[in-house]
């Protein structure tokens, strides 16, 4: 059997056994937009086969992806509809609320404080609202902040657009409040007002704007709905805009086609920048924004109309990116963050996006470009995940609107609480992960019930089986797949295999 047939064996057996991972195969460029559809109703309770069965004390849907001593703590409590957040200090986080408010919340002191001064925000029907919130780059040193919200026409009061503020954060209050952006035109839906901020490391501040429930003025370029803006801090154009000279493009536009953009992560290790949109019916997104591109909404999509009719021409066109990834049918994304960060290592790069009607943090395995994996975890937040940040010391926050909190999910080395993992003997790892393969009666995988395949193998000796268990060995993967079966387990279950077979 060729190297990699074997993956695609494992993927299979993965996948059509319920299993709590999609695995994809980095060679398959296509099978990155996979839709997960399939997967959508799985029990994240379930384990994978191949997967190790949870020690006492871990979060299962942490703990069935090899992440071990995971804690989740509820820090924050008693939000009124949370949107977004932002850490203004490692321990005091600046909070969003959809009606137009703004906390604070000091970590330490466990206090949560009104931010006064913000303007009046119209919100109470549909997707009117508050919504994001970004820091200036400097922000330690001008306390400048900038939110996105929804702004009511002077001309017609039933007409909105969303809007960008600036401010600067003085302890509990704004002052300097300033407009610096409208999405214009002003429309009469209440819905697709997007809102996503970010900051890029060279200080330039991205924008997502929401089509309005009006498609077609995201392809059209003197629009600014359905775009991704790119302003200064101050709100100027750009001189390196990328339609900066052509008469017919609003010189504020970065990039078009965006449906209804709910986040955007600049990440300084890559230079990339990241946004998440919610779909029609199906087809919520994750694009690779760059400069002067057109997303395609709604000329292409992977969704529906909510009356199921067809939108556009089908999902490529010349001229018109691709998703990084999409979802159908659609778990409802909300902002995304990328992990960068200490204390959870085995997820550096990866994606973690957030779930509303989902009600998970989607994350995306991100190797070199491609998306190789898709995890449903932290389900047991039983919530409409809206923001995800990762902190400095590398513990990641989630925002979860009911209930209006925000939760903790950190490593604590020095927990007395967190039971040590005890070591699972070798009858245990093989039933709980090599069996799998080992005892799935395949054709192409050494079985233990034939003992026929097994003479050359032990001929071997258990050093070099060791060795080979550990490193891998032709298709056989290393580890047998389990990442976090330490050597010694791994000992143990080619010794009970050898007694098997004797
Ligand atoms: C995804 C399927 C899969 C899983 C899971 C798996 N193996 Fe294997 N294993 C294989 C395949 C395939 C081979 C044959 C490799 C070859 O000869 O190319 C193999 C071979 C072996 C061999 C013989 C190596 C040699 O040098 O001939 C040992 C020992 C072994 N596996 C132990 C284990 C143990 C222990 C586990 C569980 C920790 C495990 N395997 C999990 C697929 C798997």
């Amino acid at each position: 059997m060729k190297r990699g047939y074997m993956w695609a064996l494992a993927a299979l057996i993965l996948l059509g056994l319920g299993g709590g991972v999609t695995w994809y195969r980095s060679a398959d460029r296509d099978a990155r937009l996979t839709p997960t559809g399939k997967l959508e109703k799985r029990d994240v309770e379930k384990r994978a086969p191949g997967q190790p069965k949870p020690y006492h004390g871990d979060l299962p849907s942490v703990a069935w992806i090899n992440v071990r001593d995971a804690i989740l703590d509820q820090v924050v409590k008693g939000l009124d509809f949370p949107w977004a957040f932002e850490f203004v200090a490692p321990d005091e986080l600046l909070i969003t609320e959809f009606g137009g408010a703004m906390k604070l919340y000091n970590l330490t002191r466990g206090e949560l404080r009104n931010v006064e001064g913000l303007p009046d925000i119209p919100s109470g029907v549909g997707q009117v609202g508050l919504m994001d919130v970004a820091l200036h780059p400097r922000f330690a040193d001008n306390g400048l902040i900038y939110f996105s919200h929804a702004v009511l026409s002077r001309k017609d009061a039933k007409k909105r657009a969303t809007a960008v503020s600036r401010a600067v954060l003085e302890g509990d209050r704004l002052r300097d409040v300033q407009q610096i952006f409208v999405a214009t035109p002003f429309g009469g839906s209440p819905s697709n007002f997007g809102g996503a901020l970010e900051f890029d490391d060279a200080g330039y501040l991205y924008i997502g704007t929401g089509d309005r429930s009006r498609q077609k003025q995201a392809q059209l370029v003197d629009t600014l709905t359905g775009k991704i803006i790119r302003l200064t801090a101050d709100g100027e154009v750009p001189s390196d805009n990328p339609f900066v000279g052509d008469p017919e493009v609003d010189d504020r536009i970065y990039a078009l086609g965006v449906r209804n953009p709910q986040g955007l992560v600049f990440d300084a290790v890559s230079g990339l920048l990241y946004e998440t949109e919610h779909g029609p019916m199906g087809g919520d997104e994750v694009n690779i924004i760059r400069r002067g591109a057109n997303y395609g909404w709604p000329t292409i999509t992977y969704g529906a109309n909510y009356s199921t009719q067809r939108i556009g021409s089908g999902t490529r066109a010349p001229g018109m990116e691709q998703p990084l990834f999409y979802y159908l049918p659609s778990i409802a994304v909300s902002p995304l963050t990328i992990y960068r960060g200490d204390m959870f290592p085995e997820w550096e790069g990866d994606l973690l996006v957030g779930a509303l009607k989902g009600a998970h943090v989607n994350k995306l395995d991100l190797v070199d470009g491609v998306i190789k994996s898709e995890q449903r975890i932290l389900a047991e937040l039983k919530g409409r995940v809206r923001d995800v940040k990762v902190a400095a010391d590398g513990s990641i926050y989630i925002l979860v609107q009911n209930g209006g909190r925000i939760h903790r999910l950190y490593r604590d080395p020095d927990n007395a609480a967190l039971e040590r993992p005890k070591v699972r003997n070798g009858a245990a790892v093989y039933k709980l992960v090599c069996a799998s393969c080992h005892s799935a009666g395949l054709e192409l995988v050494p079985q233990l019930s034939r003992p026929g395949d097994w003479p050359d193998r032990v001929a071997k000796g258990k050093a070099v089986l060791y060795q080979h268990t550990i490193e891998g060995f032709g298709d056989m993967p290393p580890r047998g797949l389990c990442e976090n079966c330490t050597d010694e387990e791994l000992r143990g279950a080619v010794d009970y295999m050898l007694r098997q077979l004797q």
